[in-house]
């Protein structure tokens, strides 16, 4: 039953069905279509208790939800009370959860935000309260965009700024601006040469001595410039580190994060 083309059938149906015996009975259908059983992973069954209110143990909505919620939506603000107070059964019935229509349950009501849907102030406010355990930081570092600019470890290849002592550096505030708005504050290791035939090379300062200056530029490579050639060394004005690689985490897991991070000396 749960088919994209039999739901797209039922409102299909609906939409030119005059009788109202028949219209009530596809509305039932699609709410115990409105859900569907999770698929089993092994990691619920043993720890959830069997909900017998429904025709699943543990519903979750699919690719369909969202039209069958449209239909429930668009007949509900042109239903009487009779036509209301029907919708409002079937939703309760099939645990719908759809604001405005019935109950919400209250876990379905607080949905965990991830960071990109928090704004910077809370989530610097956030930060200071959640201290986090750097071992759980480490490994969802290990999933992030920042190894491929970023080295973390000694073995690691060094293309942008080492991040290998950064706790040693930066407080957990500054590195979690560093992350959330990398424009903000450039790092001081992040320059702009200017050489004195007039170009640029951006890139990460190694080494600037009397003789020499060496750069190396985000693919890691290395350049060594002659002294006599540059004419002048500056923090770069801007950066290449996007400000919205970790928006998907939770605050959670950015507190793991930035645990980790300021865990680097
Ligand atoms: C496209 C390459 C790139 C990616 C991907 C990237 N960064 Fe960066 N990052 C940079 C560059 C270049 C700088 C130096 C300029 C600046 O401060 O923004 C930097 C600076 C930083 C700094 C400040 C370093 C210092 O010494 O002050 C931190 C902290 C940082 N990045 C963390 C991260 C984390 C965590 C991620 C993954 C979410 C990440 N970066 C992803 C390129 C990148």
């Amino acid at each position: 039953m749960h088919h994209p083309a039999v739901v797209d059938g039922l409102i299909g149906k609906y939409a030119i069905a005059t009788d109202d015996g028949l219209k009530s009975k596809i509305l039932a259908t699609l709410s115990r279509l409105y859900n569907r059983e999770a698929p089993y992973d092994g990691s619920w069954w043993w720890g959830t208790q069997p909900d017998t209110r429904g025709p699943y143990y543990k519903p979750v909505t699919w690719e369909k939800s969202a039209d069958i919620e449209k239909l429930f939506r668009e007949t509900f603000a042109a239903a009487n009370v009779d036509g209301k107070d029907y919708l409002i059964s079937l939703a309760n019935r099939h645990r719908m959860n759809l604001e405005g229509i019935g109950e919400v349950e209250k876990s379905k009501n607080k949905k965990i935000k991830t960071i990109g849907q928090i704004s910077i102030e809370n989530i610097m406010l956030d930060l200071d309260k959640m201290k986090g355990k750097p071992s759980k930081g480490m490994e969802i570092m290990k999933t992030q965009a920042c190894i491929a600019c970023h080295s973390i470890k000694d073995a690691d290849q060094k293309r942008g700024p080492e991040l290998n002592h950064i706790g040693a550096r930066l407080d957990r505030e500054a590195i979690a601006e560093a992350i959330l708005k990398p424009d903000a504050g450039i790092a001081d290791s992040w320059v702009d040469v200017t050489k004195t035939d007039g170009s640029h090379i951006q890139g990460t300062l190694l080494e600037k001595t009397e003789s020499q200056v060496v750069i190396r530029d985000i693919a890691g490579l290395p350049a060594t410039l002659k002294a006599a050639d540059v004419k002048g060394i500056k923090t770069s004005a801007s950066t290449i580190m996007g400000p919205h690689l970790m928006d998907a985490l939770t605050m959670a897991q950015f507190a793991y994060v930035i645990a980790y991070l300021h865990s680097l000396k």
